[in-house]
Order: structure tokens, then sequence, then C-alpha cells
């Protein structure tokens, strides 16, 4: 039934930061290694973490260190995290971060030619390592010239459709069809790494680009791994908002890392009323005044705007919803007014070109219309932090696709860290578990035939829905149901609805061929699409509570009951419509010297 079938050790699905850093690991061992996306080499979606990567190289603040953002990153997950992730990546990222440079990375320098640092919401201190704002175009280029000159095996335009067990429930490889031709391929692999990213394109207004259909998250449930935090979404609070045609496109937090302001539509600087509701901005008789005060009260020199993006994205919300919103439904982010011209086009070139081209907004002279747009999900495959193992033998998971890291909110710049921390981890991991040697030989032909069939599909119904009309439809009702604020009676009508939609994609048809038919490849998106949905659908209505990126308008308050689980989900029967079961599952217990640590935070 297969056109083609391809043997590997290591095989890496995605090739963002993770994928190719799990590359560059495996194949230093010697072994035989591939990576798979589903897009073109060089255009994950890691690109769009522009303004920098998290990591405490002390460079612009001696005081910085692992202690201060390990920290920081339980702060702004609200406890939610694998303590032990956290931990690992704030030891690590500085490493990391370094070989990147020796690999040839180009980041902005100090005076005294150190690697530049920049401030983001909710580190103490200036700590993102950055290229202007397109760091993470940076990170993959370096990456990739180094996976490239290694000598892997890259599949292009390639969409895996299912992993593949052997008989004993080891991962074995997986099935999967070339877009251009739409002939199908099989790979065998003794370990698979997901390093697939995220799922925004569920929603509608999202920074995803097209690929962000969850296939990692779903497809790890469906192998029997399990799915821990999928409520926990971040709403980046800087998207475009206007024109409709780019709405949900990213405005980089470094906009605000490098003094940019928010402000409604009466010209108020309207995040100071969220740090401190006894203190109102407007009762200032200045900004300065303004500025001084927060900087009094705080103890500090960050600008609310610097705040979690959970808050931040929250605080845009109830302006808009009290009617001080922009003409389009967001609000404005203001540099031009409080930085030089020439400042602007050096530190920000991408989102100068970005507001000239698409909004002919000039951003040294106006303010940018900007609004929350889904961006990043905390929740993710659990895996163990040393290993980035799931519970599959043979299955590893690293990047966003892979939970536990960020608890309930994620720090803007602890994206790009984590994926070379954990990108590394799970490469290692992988080559720890084929040289144990208890590994899978063949491949269970009858979940490659079943795979198939399921593809092929809706090729053969007389008539049938549109997927686009589904795609629409479901991208409406999560915006609407699962966005920012969520309330029972809506995640209740959610998960009734998405029912109802599993229903839509098995009644698809799909004219046309196999080679680069979009409307198949979506057909083939949006299992997972649906899967990933009834996870954050189903978490959000179980976590009867407000914990970053989830926000519960009838449960407002973080419950320090639910601050001591994740919920886990997993799958009965391994199917994409398959019931899903959602269990609590216990924190790890942090150990007494880092609970120390957190304390001191308080
Ligand atoms: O705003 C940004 O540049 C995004 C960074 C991130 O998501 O880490």
């Amino acid at each position: 039934m297969t056109n083609a079938h391809h043997d590997y050790d290591v095989l890496i699905i995605g090739a963002g930061g993770a994928g190719l850093r799990a590359a560059i690991e495996a194949k230093q061992k010697g072994l035989r290694v591939a990576l798979i996306t589903k897009s073109l080499l060089g255009k994950a979606h890691t690109v769009m973490a522009e303004g920098g990567m998290a990591a405490a190289l002390g460079n612009v603040y001696a005081e910085d260190n692992w202690m201060v953002h390990f920290r920081d990153t339980m702060r702004g997950g609200k406890y939610l995290n694998n303590y032990r992730m956290a931990e690992l990546h704030a030891k690590e990222a500085p490493q990391r971060v370094l070989e990147l440079e020796q690999w040839g990375a180009l980041f902005d320098r100090t005076k005294d030619g150190k690697i530049l640092q920049r401030d983001f919401g909710g580190h103490k201190y200036a700590r993102l390592a950055h290229v202007g704002d397109r760091t993470g175009l940076e990170l993959i280029r370096t990456l990739q010239q180094k996976v490239v000159s290694m000598g892997t095996d890259v599949f292009m335009e390639c969409k895996v459709l299912k992993l593949v067990h052997d008989t004993e429930g080891r991962i074995a490889g997986c099935v999967a069809y070339d877009r251009p031709t739409g002939e199908f391929l099989t790979f065998g692999a003794k370990a698979i790494i997901l390093a697939t990213g995220g799922s925004g394109k569920s929603w509608k207004f999202t920074s995803n680009s097209w690929e962000g259909t969850g296939d990692g998250h779903a497809m790890a449930l469906w192998a029997g791994a399990e799915l821990i935090d999928m409520e926990c979404i971040q709403f980046h609070p800087t998207g475009m908002v206007w024109p409709l045609s780019v709405r949900g496109l990213l405005v980089t937090e470094g906009v605000r890392g490098d003094g940019g302001v928010l402000r409604n539509s009466l010209g108020e600087r309207f995040m100071f009323n969220y740090v401190a509701p006894m203190f109102r901005a407007e009762t200032a008789e200045s900004e300065e005044e303004a500025d001084k005060w927060y900087d009094d009260h705080t103890a500090g020199r960050r600008p609310p705007e610097l705040l979690p993006r959970d808050e931040v994205a929250r605080a845009i919300n109830a302006e808009v919803k009290a009617g001080r919103g922009s003409p389009h439904g967001g609000v404005y982010l203001d540099i031009g007014s409080r930085r030089s011209a020439e400042f602007i086009r050096r530190r920000l070139p991408s989102m100068y070109h970005q507001f000239m081209e698409l909004a002919g907004v000039d951003i040294t002279k106006e303010s940018m219309e900007i609004g929350p747009t889904n961006h990043y999900i905390m929740g993710g495959v659990k895996v163990d932090a040393e290993t980035a193992a799931t519970s599959v033998p043979g299955l590893f998971a690293a990047g966003e696709v892979a939970g536990g890291m960020h608890g309930a909110n994620r720090l803007g710049g602890n994206s790009l860290s984590d994926l070379i921390v954990f990108g590394r981890r799970a490469g290692m991991g992988a080559v720890e578990y084929i040289e144990a040697g208890a590994v899978a030989h063949t491949m269970n032909m009858a979940e490659v035939e079943e795979a198939i069939a399921g593809a092929l599909a809706p090729f053969e119904k007389e008539d049938g829905e549109n997927p686009y009309d589904i795609q629409r439809d479901l991208q409406e009702m999560m915006q609407a149901n699962v966005g920012i604020i969520r309330t029972e009676s809506e995640l209740v009508d959610a998960i009734a609805q998405l029912d109802v939609f599993t229903e839509r994609v098995k009644n698809i048809k799909v004219k046309g061929g196999r080679a680069y038919n979009p409307g198949w490849n979506l057909a083939t998106d949006l299992p997972a699409m649906l899967t990933v949905s009834k996870c954050v659908a189903l978490g959000a209505n179980l976590r009867k509570e407000s914990r970053g990126g989830h926000t519960r308008e009838d449960f407002p308050k973080a419950d320090d009951h639910f601050g001591t689980f994740n919920l886990a989900h997993s799958s009965d029967g391994g199917n994409w419509d398959s019931p899903i079961t959602t269990a609590e599952s216990p924190l790890l217990p942090i150990p007494a010297e880092l609970k120390a640590l957190l304390e001191e935070a308080k």
C-alpha cells in the first residue's frame, strides 16, 4: 500500500529548534538520523519567537543566575511546572546559548563585546540573548546549517499521519505521505522524537502558521502517551489586529522590552491600573509621575507592560470590553513617542517593516493597533525531565509539544531556550534508549494499513463536507468558547459541539488527486486539531479556578487544591475519535532547597 520505506535509528518529527537540536545530538553519536517536516526546512514556528532566548548569562545584570531564572519561571508558571524541567532549563540555558554562538549565531552585543540581553515580561533581570527582533530565525539558521553539514537526511513537505508500534507496544516507526506526490511512506525507527510545536490553528486568531495543528500532541495521545495542562494556552498580548487578513500575526514583546507602552483609546497607560488597583494612572500628574510611583511601589525598574503575558493579555481584554479599545478591537502599542526612529529601526527591523508593509503604519511615528493572539500551548506530552521520554517506550518529545516546563503560563523568551535545552536532552534520551537495546524491530502493519485507509476515506465518499468549512467553524467556536476568558456554560457547549465536529470530520469529501492537494492535507490535519481541542476544552472545564493562561470568569481566583496536580488526558482506544479520559496527576514534590528559593521570592 505504501510507495517507499525508510529505516533510521532516530526519527525526528518537526524541524524547529527542538527537532534540529535533537538531530545534532543523535547524529554526533553516529546514529542514522532523519528529520521529517511537513513544511520546508527553515520555516518552523520557532521563527515567531522573535525577541530573544532567556538565559541567565549575567552579561547585563551580573546579579542574575540560574536560581533567579528558575524562580521567575516557576512563579510565571504559577507553580504548575515540572520543577525539575524548570531547574534543568535555568541551569543549562546559558551553556546552550554559548554553544549556539560557537556554531555561528550572531547575537547583538554589549559595548564590551558580550552577548546583549533584553528585558521581557516576568524576568527579574534583562535576560534575553537576541538578534534584533529575528532571534528565532537566527536560531533556526544556525542549527540548520549544522544539521545539514552533518549529513542528516531531511524529508520536507512530508506529513506524518500516525505513529506505529511493534506488537509489544514499543514505538517502531510511523506512516506518512509526501505532500507533492501524495505517495504514502513508512519510516521504521528505533526511537522517535516529537518536536512538532503547537496547536494554535484551532483558534481564529493566532500567531501560528498553517503547520500549528497539534499533530504531535494528538499522535502522542493516540500512541498511548499522556497529555497534561492542555487548558493552559498562552494568548500573547500583542498580535496585529488590523488589517484583518493578518490578524493574529505576532508583534514581538521586544517592543515592550525596548520601551514600548500600551495605551487605551483615551491615551491612558492603562497597565498601571492592573498592577495596583488602589492606584489610578489618570490621577498622576504626568507619565513620569506614574512611572515613578510604580518603581517606588514595586521596588523595581520594570514597567507594568512587562508583567507576565497572561496578565497583560487579560488587561487588554478588559480595556476592550470596557469600551476603551481601538477601532478594530485592540489597544495601542506606542514606541514611536518613546524611542528615536534610529533606535526602533535598528532594534526592531522586522516590526518596522511588518507594520509599514502590511498596515501602512510607520511605527517610528504612529502607534500600532494590537490585541491578544493565540501564541503557545503550555500543555503537552508528559515527559521525563532528564530524558524527554514519554510513557511509551521509544517515544520522546521536546519543545512546545512537551508539557510541564512552563506550568500554567510561559515567560517570553523561555521557549527558545527550552528548545535547545530539551532538544539536546531528547537526543541524548533517544541515544541512551537505543544503546540499552530493548528496541522495536518490526512495525505492526495493521496499524499502517488502518492509518492509510483513514487518510483515503475522504476520497471515497459520494458526497460530504468541505474540510475548509469545518476548519472555519472549529476556529470560530474555539475562539468564542475556549478563548482568553472562559466560563462553564461555554465550555460545556464546546465539549458538546466537538462531538458534532467529530461526526462532521467523518463525513469529509475531498475532490481531486493526492498530489499537492491542500483540501486533503487539511482533511488529514483535522483529526489532530479536534483531539487537541477536546483535551483543551475538557481540561478547561475541569480546572475550576484561574491560573496562568487559564482564566475562568466563574472561578476568578487560583485555588490551592488545583495547584497540586496536572490534569492528564489519555486515549481509550488510540484512534482520533476514541474517548478521552482525564485524571488528576500529582505534581512532583519540590526538594526543600528549591522550595526555599521559591519562598524567598514571595
Ligand atoms: O514576543 C516574542 O518575541 C515572542 C517570544 C516568545 O514567544 O518567546
